[in-house]
């Protein structure tokens, strides 16, 4: 932890900034004036995927922003996913030059392998389509583009503590980051620790428990509690418990107030004895990926193979 919980450093070196925008549900045509707002307000990480559908709209949003002299591309930190039908060694490389060419830049900071799940080449995620994942060839690919630059550190998503675990056996290049879901309703004390005693950084998405169920973190009665005490708001004390526990965070949103509420995390900090409530919260995976998971098809028969017990 360093610079007031501004910045995570990670194993590759680099220093990945701890608040980011996340741009999953971001409509294409809005996402433009949310990356805009966004930076002008100061955040300097931007959360994009593949799959979000929405990445030209955020390369034209940073062109402008970097054509106005707003923010110079080395002062923002830009990541994304592989989608689970871009596995293939063969596919990596390509799929990685589309989101640079849709985001118009020549690289990312952080490439990330999505899920642990993969589908047919050129596939929607349906279960029909899914297919065996090979991580460690996937992952070869991925430490390829390492070496090319294109990616200047790779890791992955939605892992289990055992999938990382498997992963960091064979990596030449170890995973710089995990991300997952985490907020104060989902926690992941088990897999932060794991994280965090492997140099593995854990980046929090979903940091207000994701669009639909927001009122599970922000109408939680402890978070209200700490929130009322600091004179916070629900979600500022939900993204600040993120920042003290070690992870980065990357809350949604597309609204300007929202934006500057949510980057109003760094000038204050919650008390130890308040931080020792939050274990009490009740615990409950949100974003369960159960379409990912089918008798028939693919790898995963139940939820509890999908993430190896963590549900
Ligand atoms: P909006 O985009 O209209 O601001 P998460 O980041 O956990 O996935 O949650 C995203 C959801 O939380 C979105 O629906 C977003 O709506 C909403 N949201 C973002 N910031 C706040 C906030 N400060 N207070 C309440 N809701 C918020």
């Amino acid at each position: 932890m360093e610079e007031g919980f501004r910045f995570f450093k990670l194993n590759a070196g680099a220093k990945i900034p701890s608040l980011g925008l996340g741009t999953w549900a971001a409509a294409p045509d809005v996402v433009g004036d949310a990356i805009a707002a966004a930076v002008k307000v100061g955040y300097r990480h931007i959360d994009c995927a593949q799959i979000y559908g929405n990445e030209k709209g955020i390369g034209s949003a940073l062109k402008k922003l970097f054509d106005d002299g707003v923010v110079k591309r080395e002062d923002l930190w830009i990541t994304s996913k592989l989608w689970c039908n871009n596995h293939l060694p063969e596919d990596v490389p390509k799929a990685l030059d589309r989101t640079l060419q849709d985001l118009q830049l020549d690289y990312v900071d952080l490439y990330l392998i999505h899920w642990p799940v993969s589908v047919k080449k050129g596939s929607d995620a349906k279960p029909e389509n899914l297919t065996r994942p090979d991580i460690p060839s996937t992952w070869k690919a991925m430490e390829a583009l390492y070496d090319s630059g294109k990616a200047r550190a790779i890791g992955v998503s939605n892992f289990s503590l055992k999938k990382l675990g498997d992963l960091l056996e064979i990596a030449r290049i170890p995973p710089a980051v995990n991300q997952v879901e985490c907020h104060p309703a989902w926690q992941q004390t088990k897999l932060q620790a794991f994280c965090k005693s492997k140099g593995v950084h854990l980046s929090g998405y979903s940091p207000l428990g994701s669009a639909k169920n927001t009122h599970r973190v922000l109408q939680n009665p402890i978070v209200n509690t700490v929130a009322e005490k600091l004179g916070k708001s629900p979600a500022q004390v939900a993204l600040r418990w993120g920042l003290q526990m070690g992870h980065s965070v990357l809350p949604k949103s597309a609204n300007e107030a929202r934006l500057k509420e949510n980057f109003d995390i760094f000038d204050w900090c919650i008390p130890e004895d308040l931080l020792a409530k939050f274990p009490e919260i009740e615990q409950e995976r949100l974003v369960k990926g159960a379409g990912f998971v089918h008798e028939n098809f693919g790898i995963y028969r139940t939820l509890e193979e999908l993430w190896d017990g963590e549900i």
